[in-house]
């Protein structure tokens, strides 16, 4: 994935949001020296973003599908109530080692359940209503966990689709994730059961309202 913004136009967005907690600062050092992907975390504006959201539209229960180590599973916890929910999967063990190490540590951790295992299974096991629902695991999946996770929403949540821009290929596709996700921002954007906004936020965050 490439940077989207110049260095210092990324520095001022981050001194005209709040800081995350220090925590957020641990977690992308100890992702960034252990893990060999480090850039799939989605980082301080997106996690900001995701909080806000969260809390915007009241959220008591969320399914995140891509857990890696924690950091966007964590953003949205925050904004949860005490009593709140997040199930997380993923199919890494070390990843979510990582992000279950953190999560002990966070006072928002007991809200998330990290459910380990390919993600069709999991939601398979799962019932609705969910109030927001975070996609970001296998590309060449957005489209089957777009269909086996919108029954699950509750009319009036957020369904989001991160890296929607997939780095800009969507325009002219060329491998299996370009092309998943273009695929997947194309039956979003016509389909009638959603309200839609693709937004260039980081890698491209699609947003769809159930209606
Ligand atoms: C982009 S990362 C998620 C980043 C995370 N949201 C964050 O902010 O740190 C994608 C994750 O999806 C996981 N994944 C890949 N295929 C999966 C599958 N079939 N089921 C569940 N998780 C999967 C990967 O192991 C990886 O940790």
């Amino acid at each position: 994935m490439k940077d989207f913004l110049a260095p210092e136009l990324e520095a001022y967005l981050f001194d005209h949001a709040r800081p995350p907690a220090p925590i957020f600062d641990e977690m992308r050092e100890r992702t960034y020296a252990e893990m060999t992907s480090p850039q799939m975390q989605v980082g301080r504006i997106e996690g900001a973003l995701l909080r806000i959201l969260v809390a915007a539209i009241g959220a008591r229960r969320i399914l995140e599908i891509g857990t890696f180590t924690g950091f966007s599973g964590l953003s949205m916890a925050e904004s949860l109530p005490d009593d709140g929910e997040l199930i997380t999967c993923d199919i890494d063990p070390k990843a979510t080692a990582v992000a279950r190490a953190f999560f002990d540590r966070s006072p928002h951790g007991k809200k998330i359940t990290i459910a380990l295992g390919p993600a069709l299974e999991t939601i398979a096991k799962l019932t609705g209503p969910f109030d927001l629902v975070f996609l970001d695991a296998d590309k060449e999946r957005y489209p089957d966990y777009y269909e086996a996770t919108l029954p699950l929403l509750r009319q009036g949540g957020l369904l989001l689709g991160d890296n929607a821009l997939w780095s800009g290929e969507v325009v002219a596709p060329t491998t299996a994730s370009g092309k998943a996700i273009a695929a997947f921002n194309a039956r979003v954007a016509s389909d009638p059961r959603v309200d839609n906004v693709l937004l260039p936020v980081r890698d491209g965050i699609m947003v769809a309202r159930k209606k």
